[in-house]
């Protein structure tokens, strides 16, 4: 998969957060490390009147709080943003778009990436507007972000709208959790490498952990937030897309089909649940006034722009189970929450304690190997083996240690890829592997859609928990029932 040598992106919805929080700086970042076709051209859209200076230096700003801001190249810089322009128009308008098209876009030779960096309530009339401007070629892409619906209808609905003017090989559904480098480290650990294999299943594999812990609050999107909940925005697409990568059967090749089925029979594997399997395995959690960071943070309903009722979760555990041979009794924790005690996303993989001790005095059927991968804030990969503790005792003392399987930095600081500089490059150079396929959404929707249906039927409302914490004393039981416990 070769990058095009002339290709353009649109971006509507330039001016705003996603284009000029990410987009922006990872573009830069694949221009300086000449990973972008030669000719390539940006094209930000907005309905906004902005000089093109003043939409540049809004472009800086942004670019210099992020982590792309360490590879600043003064010349670099320059070539970028003398292919980036800025126009004023508005993209549900076939009109402005055939204008547009008539000026620069004209060239049907050069690949086109529209990127629809807007909510989705506008997609349909955007796509539209594209068909009718006749820019829908064979070599154009769309690129659309979650939130992908509420639900499998409202999905269904959206994406209906793209792929009555697409094929479903244009249509490029981002989930950023899949363009993290770690996230890709799991495929090669998994499928290039053979000690792990013959251990990767329930004989071997006690049960798997994954967590996607925020310190941070909802401050400033409590309204889209409270409309979605943890279980919509983070479980429906984050956590099992980490689970459909941990879970999967090896696909036969790395070819986009071959990996996005193998996901597909994860999803429509996971265990639906009964109303009476609520309570012991599902928790909803809220967070109260607390303290985050040492400071005093105000609770979810006192947040800026808050109602002062609120029964969306912004905590959310599940015991789920994959019915397949693999996995059968295997348990999949999974968790996610914001304002929690740290920030940090792993999965731990827990294998069963080993089925003889020979060291009757240490207590080795307690500390299983744990296969742990880390996403953030640092990417890690460590196995947690025991050792024994150097030196002449004759009971020969273990401790647990871990062994450090991370990749060193082979390059320059900063310069590990954030994962929308390879979603991107992906997009241009015609790669869906680490998209998300539109079956797949919709097999995860109904499973979600299954859970949020008791749960709203069952009247089940979150825990509180403080701010700062691990979340409700509820998650703690959902793990130690089993007689395990969270890895933190
Ligand atoms: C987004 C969610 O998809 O992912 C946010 O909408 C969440 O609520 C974010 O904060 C987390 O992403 P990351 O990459 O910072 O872990």
């Amino acid at each position: 998969m070769q990058s095009p040598t002339a290709c353009d992106l649109l971006i509507v919805g330039g001016e705003g957060d996603l284009a000029l929080r990410k987009l922006y700086p990872a573009l830069y970042a694949l221009w300086r490390g000449n990973c972008l076709p030669e000719d390539f051209r940006i094209f930000a859209v907005s309905r906004r009147e902005t000089p093109q200076a003043e939409f540049l230096r809004q472009v800086r700003n942004w670019f210099d709080a992020s982590q792309a801001a360490q590879q600043f190249e003064e010349n670099a810089w320059h070539q970028f943003t003398s292919r980036l322009t800025f126009h004023s128009l508005d993209a549900t308008s076939p009109e402005a778009l055939a204008l547009l098209r008539e000026e620069t876009l004209n060239d049907s030779g050069r690949h086109l990436v529209v990127y629809l960096a807007t909510p989705p309530a506008i997609f349909g009339p955007v796509c539209e507007a594209i068909k009718r401007a006749g820019l829908v070629r064979s070599n154009t892409r769309i690129v659309v972000e979650k939130p992908l619906g509420a639900d499998r209808d409202s999905f269904l609905q959206i994406n209906r709208q793209l792929t009555d003017i697409f094929e479903e090989r244009q249509v490029y559904r981002i989930d950023h959790y899949l363009g993290k480098e770690t996230v890709q480290n799991l495929l090669a650990l998994r499928f290039a490498n053979m000690f792990l294999e013959p251990l990767w299943n329930s004989k071997y594999i006690d049960n798997i952990q994954i967590t996607v812990a925020e310190s941070l609050g909802v401050t400033g999107r409590w309204e889209f937030y409270d409309g979605a909940g943890a279980m919509r925005d983070m479980l429906q697409n984050h956590l099992l897309q980490l689970l459909c990568l941990i879970a999967m059967e090896p696909p036969a090749h790395l070819e986009p089909t071959a990996v996005r089925n193998e996901k597909l029979k994860v999803l429509s594997c996971l265990r639906p649940l009964r109303e009476d399997m609520l309570r012991d395995n599902v928790v909803l959690g809220q967070y109260v006034a607390g303290t985050s960071g040492g400071q005093s943070v105000p609770g979810y309903c006192e947040e800026e722009g808050a109602q002062a009722q609120s029964r969306t979760e912004t905590f959310f555990a599940i015991k789920a189970h994959i019915d397949n041979w693999r996995w059968a009794g295997v348990p999949f924790y999974l968790r996610t929450g914001k304002r929690l005690q740290r920030q940090f996303s792993e999965i731990v993989v827990e294998f069963k304690p080993v089925p003889h001790s020979i060291f009757p005095e240490q207590r080795v059927m307690d500390a299983p190997n744990r296969l742990v991968i880390r996403l953030q804030p640092d990417e890690t990969i460590s196995l947690e083996l025991m050792n024994k503790v150097a030196g002449l005792d004759v009971k020969v003392p273990l401790r647990t240690a871990a062994l450090d399987l991370s990749f060193p930095e082979e390059n320059e600081p900063g310069s590990t890829p954030d994962a929308y500089q390879r979603l991107l490059l992906d997009v241009i150079r015609e790669n869906p592997t680490l998209f998300v396929r539109s079956d797949e959404v919709e097999e995860a929707w109904k499973w979600v859609d299954q859970i949020r249906a008791l749960l709203d039927n069952a009247g089940k409302t979150p825990e509180k928990y403080t701010a700062g914490s691990w979340g409700p004393t509820a998650a703690v039981a959902l793990v130690a029932r089993d007689g395990r416990s969270w890895r933190e």
